[in-house]
């Protein structure tokens, strides 16, 4: 069986972008992969949240995570910081990640062009960090959304030259996996970037959106005059309603805005009307279920603390081989 292992950083609700680029894929892997999915709190620290904040944002996505049907009896639930085999094991991909690789990743030169008063070193080594979550279990399918795709390749990339610098296959090269044909990357309603929690509450849809507030964000995305000619190719905006509808509606849905858009004769008014429903109707089973869940303080201990210590057991494992490989050795 192979193994999987992905997350998402504690920095509040889970949005659709989070759903239909990661979490769907986590629920569908669940049954035929040795699953471990986390809630990447040490990462989410670059951007300094308090401490209040930082515990119930963790708390936030375990919920989430149940809600969407993860199943903790079969794939394994975790908080990244109970897990310091994590730490140790990036403080040894630290030694062979080098400044150059790390200033060029999209991801990084992307954070500090949006706040360069906060360039620091966690934020730097942001992918060594993640290829340790990746490399400590073993993982060779990591679910993730496109943005991510840069450094599933850093990790094979680190994973490589461990081998190489001490003569062993112990890592496998893990790759983002994704059950659509692509990665996926869900637009915003700014009708400009990916859809995303920095980029402004407006822009997102989340999970937990009541069905009135889903609707108005919708109403307000950003379009255009509308086409002026026939079978003209979509400005951004419009192109970004477009791959949301893909993501929530029929194909039969899709085809038939299309066809108006091409005909010249589509109310967006109408598009995105059809795209608040069906966005109603997509998260309305986990948006129940994350009111049911989150009142349950007991079962959420009792499930994360399980989840823990399997994935303690298995970081355990990693970081004795890893210390033999380096010479780390008891006297
Ligand atoms: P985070 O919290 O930024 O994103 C979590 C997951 O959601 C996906 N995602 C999207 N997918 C499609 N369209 C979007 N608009 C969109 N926005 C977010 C992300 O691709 C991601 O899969 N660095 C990771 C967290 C992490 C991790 C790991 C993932 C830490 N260690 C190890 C996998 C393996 C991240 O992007 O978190």
């Amino acid at each position: 069986m192979e193994t999987v292992v992905s997350g998402i950083r504690s920095t509040g609700k889970l949005h659709l972008g989070n759903y239909y680029g990661a979490v769907r894929n986590f629920v569908q892997m669940q049954h035929e992969h040795n699953c471990y999915f986390f809630i990447a709190d040490l990462h989410s620290l670059t951007t300094h949240p308090t401490p209040e904040d930082l515990h119930a944002n963790v708390r936030q996505v375990v919920v989430e995570y149940l809600a969407a049907g993860i199943d903790p009896e079969v794939a394994t639930i975790y908080v990244q910081s109970e897990v310091p085999e994590v730490a140790e094991l990036y403080l040894y991909l630290n030694m062979n990640a080098y400044l150059g690789e790390l200033e060029r990743a999209t991801s990084f030169k992307d954070k500090v062009r949006a706040n360069p008063n906060n360039v620091n070193a966690g934020l730097l080594t942001y992918p060594v960090l993640m290829a340790a979550d990746i490399l400590l279990h073993r993982a060779t399918k990591v679910p993730v959304g496109k943005d991510q795709e840069q450094h599933l390749e850093m990790t094979r990339t680190f994973a490589n030259r461990f081998n190489r610098m001490y003569k062993t296959d112990y890592f496998t090269e893990p790759h983002a996996f994704s059950f659509s044909k692509q990665l996926v990357k869900i637009p915003g309603l700014d009708g400009k970037g990916k859809m995303g929690k920095s980029e402004g509450e407006a822009n997102a849809v989340y999970l937990s959106d009541s069905p009135e507030a889903i609707r108005k964000k919708v109403m307000r995305a950003v379009t255009d005059g509308g086409p002026t000619e026939p079978n003209q190719q979509k400005p951004e905006a419009i192109q970004h309603l477009f791959t949301l509808l893909e993501a929530v509606s029929t194909p039969d849905t899709v085809k038939h805005f299309d066809a108006q858009y091409n005909r010249c004769e589509i109310r967006y008014g109408d598009l995105k009307k059809q795209l608040a429903e069906d966005m109603v109707a997509a998260t309305a089973t986990v948006r129940e279920r994350i009111h049911e869940i989150s009142n349950d303080n007991e079962y959420i201990s009792k499930m994360i603390r399980h989840g823990n210590e399997k994935a303690r057991e298995s970081a355990r494992k990693t970081i004795a081989d890893v210390r033999e490989i380096i010479g780390i050795r008891k006297f």
